[in-house]
């Protein structure tokens, strides 16, 4: 019906499109989880770009960083029969819908494209399913980086830290000259987030044994201690208000300078440029101390859901736009991120996006690149959801150093 009244209109205004693009020419519904303000500037670049091919853009944001409430929504429609058309989804989730059936089925974009030669490999492990294209890679994210207000850095000393123990000096540095040192939201995301980050900073055969191949040994273990030892010593630089705060606030935090530094995944850059900021000038982009070398990547794919055969062109334009280079490049540059090819130059990146592609580049090719624990690349959402309970219960508190390990062994294997 929407696509019949486009395509008049469109005849109607002397509109001569060719047939691939007339007949593609319709809606798509997507359900995702951009609604703060940088994430909005990036999703309006992939709406403006659809619009500009005659694809209407029928939004279903559910707010709520990392996307748990999300999936929620995405379930509640799928058990009512209603898919949407494309839905932004990490790692293991677009697997396992795509083992419930649920995907449809990219493979004729993705050949006329050549997606196999220039998406990085580890992406087409979330993006196909027994072979087949199930969904469009938008960006490549990484959680272990720390972002520091510029100012709050040079008064702190001026150098960024590249330990742990430097780290913990210039948040002790910030403590003493009055502002909050860590910008957190009390979110179980968020605390999984830095979580990844403490885990690689103590080794990176630590970081794959214990959140990809879920080690015992290693989850039990005296450096997994260690772990949640740093992630206590991280909450005391936190201020008392930081229960349930937002994630795009605690970014605000630190552009405004009331807090010192935030560590989250680099669609926190988004909130600064969205905010007229300058890295180098304004803020500074580090990889978390002792992480240096090594990423731990999350990549937002958009998972295109089985719909009926009249949703399916505008479906296939919106894969196609979404792999484009030109808006690869155009869209990663405001989300934070870098794009999901491997072709893409970083001319138009600011220093911050130059350093996340040659250090995605360098870390694949050296063995140093692992999927988010936090942001579901490691492990399916059971296993996921399971750590998120123990390290959000020992960040707020409920257990002691000792106690986590132990109840991260349980949990792990209670979600198995
Ligand atoms: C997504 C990002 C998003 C962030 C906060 C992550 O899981 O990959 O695109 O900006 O959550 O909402």
């Amino acid at each position: 019906m929407v696509r019949n009244i486009l395509i008049a209109g469109m005849i109607a205004s002397g509109l001569t499109l060719g047939p691939r693009l007339a007949a593609a020419a319709g809606e798509v519904e997507v359900l995702h989880w951009w609604t703060s303000g940088g994430e909005a500037a990036a999703l309006n670049v992939l709406k403006d770009d659809l619009e500009s091919k005659s694809v209407t853009w029928q939004d279903m944001p559910v707010a709520g960083g990392g996307g748990t409430e999300a999936m929620t929504a995405l379930r509640a429609r799928v058990t009512a029969g209603n898919a949407p058309t494309a839905v932004q989804m990490l790692g293991f989730d677009i697997l396992d819908w795509a083992k419930e059936g649920a995907l449809g089925n990219l493979n004729a974009v993705a050949a006329e494209e050549g997606w196999d030669d220039v998406i990085p490999t580890a992406l087409q492990g979330f993006g196909k399913h027994d072979g087949n294209w199930i969904s469009a890679p938008v960006n490549v994210h990484s959680t272990n980086w720390v972002w520091i207000n510029k100012a709050a850095l040079d008064a702190a000393g001026g150098k960024a830290p590249e330990s742990w123990d430097e780290l913990v000096a210039v948040l002790d540095r910030m403590q003493e000259n009055g502002i909050t040192p860590l910008g957190h939201g009390g979110q179980a995301w968020q605390e999984a987030t830095i979580f990844d980050a403490v885990v690689l900073s103590l080794g990176t055969d630590f970081y794959k044994m214990s959140m990809i191949d879920l080690d015992p040994e290693a989850l039990g273990s005296e450096t997994m201690k260690e772990a949640f030892d740093r992630m206590a010593k991280l909450r005391s630089y936190v201020d008392d208000n930081f229960s349930g705060r937002d994630w795009n606030l605690a970014s605000a935090m630190v552009i405004e300078g009331t807090a010192g530094m935030q560590m989250m995944g680099d669609w926190a850059k988004g909130e600064f440029l969205n905010a007229g900021k300058t890295p180098g000038e304004d803020f500074v982009c580090i990889r978390f101390p002792g992480t240096q070398g090594a990423v731990t990547f999350n990549s937002d794919q958009f998972a295109m859901f089985a719909v009926g055969d009249d949703r399916i062109p505008a479906q296939h334009l919106m894969a196609s736009a979404i792999m484009a280079p030109k808006f690869q490049s155009a869209f990663n540059v405001v989300k934070g991120s870098v794009p999901a090819r491997t072709d893409i130059s970083d001319a138009d990146f600011d220093d911050c996006g130059k350093k996340g592609m040659k250090d995605l580049a360098e870390a694949n090719v050296n063995g140093t690149l692992f999927g988010s624990m936090a942001h579901g690349h490691a492990a399916p959402a059971g296993v996921k959801n399971a750590l998120y309970d123990v390290v959000t219960a020992h960040f707020n508190g409920a257990y002691d150093s000792s106690t986590a390990v132990e109840e991260l062994v349980n949990a792990v294997e209670g979600a198995m």
